[in-house]
């Protein structure tokens, strides 16, 4: 990877910050912005249908860039204007009806937890979690044990959830999925852009992701993975628009045969051109050398705060570019004012976006700083010894 070009290609980074933000929303490529408003001003002097007919088949490589990054076919992608888009789409295409179960993890999403128990409160879902081991991996014996008892319906996981530098072995509980048979949903809105995602290995039958954070594309652009077994078998969401369905009786509609079914017919294609070229530009740069890059920033990251006293809440065999923590006496705010004096850009949750998981650590919250390919050790370096001395 060349880091000098890379930083060279992101008019964002000129003015000398340090933005560990990625988590939460990343700094676009300038190629992404370019494009977008050379399309807006294309649909200001044409109107928008006239220039979406006219682009059709640049926008159509969105599903190729998609599929390339997440080896899938371009039939399995549908775009999405968020994460949590995407996820309900695919939780409504399941028939939950009484007393089926969906089984997910302590340390899911916040949304997806408040999505399964609404499910629970309108339909009488019953939503389980597995259990995790003293080091905060996945109890897989425990998920097969639940399995036996409950055959539930859905099989849901975070690949890295949003507060904690944890990977979850999601290959592990898809090898589990496919033995049993259930349906099995993976949150890759954390994962995707900041490592390898392998739809293939994973084995999923809905993968969802967002563009805005690790993939460093615009706000309101997302992505929905479907397979080829759960569009076999005309799963579709529920609200379905002249998108999904071609309308061939008066009542009566047949099914579109590729994920695009899961997509509204009305979405801005100046985004979804921006989300291609942030997706063809981590195409590019490669997801294996970023994971390298990442996994050594995040490393010593994590090192440098632990050795000059803070405390670090990232446990689990396998941690990803989120780093969690916080000072002495869980003090949030010092490590903020420092760190917005320094110009470095991060995020703080607080205890009830990880209800679980901070009760579990007896926190009341953490600062985040997330790292991605375009910064530097040196960044790393400086972030470090501007919190040590703060603690001085
Ligand atoms: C793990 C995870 N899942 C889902 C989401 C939701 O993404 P979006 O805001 O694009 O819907 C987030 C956002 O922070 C996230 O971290």
């Amino acid at each position: 990877m060349d880091i000098n070009k890379i930083r060279k290609d992101t008019r964002g980074l000129e003015d000398g910050k340090i933005f560990l933000n990625n988590a939460g929303s990343s700094l676009m490529p300038d190629l992404v912005t370019d494009a977008m408003i050379d399309y807006l001003k294309s649909e200001e002097y044409s109107g928008g249908y006239h220039i979406a007919n006219v682009n059709a088949d640049i926008l159509e490589e969105f599903y190729d860039e998609t599929a390339k990054l997440i080896n899938a076919k371009a039939d399995n992608i549908a775009f999405a204007t968020s994460a949590t888009e995407a996820y309900a789409k695919a939780l409504s295409s399941i028939v939950f009806k009484e007393g089926d179960v969906i089984i997910t993890t302590a340390d899911d999403y916040i949304s997806n937890q408040i999505t399964f128990i609404s499910l629970h409160k309108k339909l009488g879902v019953k939503v389980m979690r597995m259990k995790n081991l003293p080091d905060c991996e996945l109890d897989l014996e425990d998920l097969e044990h639940l399995i036996k008892i409950y055959h539930p319906k859905l099989l849901a996981v975070t690949h890295i959830p949003t507060n904690s530098g944890l990977i979850q072995n999601v290959e592990a509980v898809g090898k589990i999925c496919k033995k049993h048979d259930i349906l099995y949903l993976v949150d890759a809105c954390q994962s995707v852009g900041q490592m390898v995602v392998d739809v293939e290995k994973i084995g999923c039958d809905f993968l969802t992701a967002t563009g805005r954070k690790f993939l460093r594309g615009p706000r309101g652009t997302g992505f929905l993975y479907v397979s080829d077994r759960i569009l076999e078998q005309e799963y579709a969401p529920l609200l379905l628009d002249m998108r999904g369905a071609n309308w061939t009786e008066y009542d009566d509609y047949k099914l579109f045969t590729t994920a695009k079914r899961f997509e509204h017919w009305e979405i801005s294609y100046a985004s979804m051109l921006g989300l291609k070229h942030a997706i063809r530009y981590a195409n590019e740069v490669g997801m294996e050398p970023v994971e390298k890059y990442n996994r050594n920033l995040s490393q010593k990251l994590r090192n440098n705060l632990k050795d000059s006293g803070f405390d670090v809440w990232d446990l689990g065999n396998r941690l990803s570019s989120i780093v969690t923590f916080s000072g002495p006496d869980g003090d949030l705010e010092n490590i903020q004012k420092v760190l917005k004096e320094n110009n470095v850009y991060f995020s703080v949750a607080y205890k009830n976006s990880a209800l679980i998981d901070f009760t579990n650590k007896n926190i009341n919250g953490i600062v985040r700083l997330s790292p991605h390919y375009f910064n530097t050790i040196e960044e790393i370096e400086r972030v470090s010894e501007i919190l040590e001395r703060s603690l001085k």
